[in-house]
């Protein structure tokens, strides 16, 4: 399904699951990474591309009752999911707004702007986050965490999940997204002209017997398919949606490998003054 906004995994059901495991898996990461960045409470704090809320809920509980969070997402339908797990959370602190990135204005400037995995989803990262730091008062606070894509792999290294890992790459490459903008946060925080970011990166890994990390790897792969398909890649095998599952967790077993998910890089920095 197309989302409007070039999202390539869409917002069909599965990828709504595929999101809210990838939030439980890399909740410690992305929580302890603002707590590093310095989210305190009292803060007035965006997040940018909030999907399901995962990262606004984490800074809403960072922020506390004296502060606000406001998750803004270009896809509507998301957005209520978000409102009903942050009641469920019982929280009264995060609002939720329909909004791309590239359009968004507001009335009186943040204390900090914060997104998760959203960077490497737009055409223009630079230009996305030079807007967003203009949204952000003075000494106020830019956090962005994105995946290293690539840098999933198996240890020791399974062929077969090395392949599913170089399809996706790929097809993500393909589709118009980033697989490196880890990496490269150093590199769009200076062209946004901001200063060097503080940097950290955390990475799930275990067992592909482990039903979150197969169904890591799987719910990416299952969302990408039609795309690797559509740009013609070479998938042979893999296509077999049905068997795959079993093939890797067998493989994986029997080199008595783990699985290590995309690492996920969190920088930081502060708005220069003046
Ligand atoms: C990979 S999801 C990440 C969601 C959430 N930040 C998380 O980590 O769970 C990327 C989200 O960015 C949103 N998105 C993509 N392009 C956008 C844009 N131009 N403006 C606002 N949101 C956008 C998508 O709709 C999607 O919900």
């Amino acid at each position: 399904m197309s989302t409007g906004t070039g999202y390539v995994l869409g917002h069909h059901d599965p990828e709504v699951e595929r999101l809210l495991l990838q939030g439980r898996l890399y909740r410690g990461h992305t929580e302890h990474a603002l707590r590093q960045a310095g989210l305190e409470p009292g803060m007035r704090v965006l997040d940018v591309g909030c999907g399901p809320g995962d990262v606004s809920i984490a800074a809403a509980h960072l922020v506390g009752p004296a502060g606000s969070v406001t998750g803004v997402d270009a896809q509507a339908s998301i957005l209520d999911l978000a409102a009903l797990r942050a009641a469920e959370a019982g929280l009264s602190n995060v609002t939720f707004r329909h909004a791309a990135v590239e359009e968004l204005d507001a009335p009186r400037p943040f204390d900090a702007v914060i997104g998760r995995l959203i960077l490497m989803h737009l055409p223009d990262p630079v230009a996305a986050l030079r807007r967003l730091v203009g949204l952000v008062r003075p000494g106020g606070l830019v956090s962005f965490q994105d995946f290293e894509v690539s840098g999933a792999r198996s240890a020791p290294a399974v062929p077969l999940f090395e392949r599913v890992r170089d399809v996706i790459v790929q097809a993500f490459r393909g589709a118009g997204a980033t697989t490196e903008t880890g990496t490269a946060l150093p590199g769009i925080f200076h062209a946004a002209g901001l200063p060097m970011p503080a940097l950290t990166m955390g990475a799930c890994l275990g067992p592909l017997s482990d039903p979150d990390i197969l169904g890591f790897v799987m719910g990416v792969w299952r969302a990408l398919s039609p795309v690797a398909v559509q740009l013609g890649l070479d998938v042979g095998d893999l296509a077999d949606l049905d068997r795959l599952p079993a093939r890797l967790v067998a493989e994986a077993a029997e080199a008595g490998a783990i699985a290590i998910l995309p690492p996920l890089v969190s920088a930081w920095a502060r708005v220069p003054a003046g």
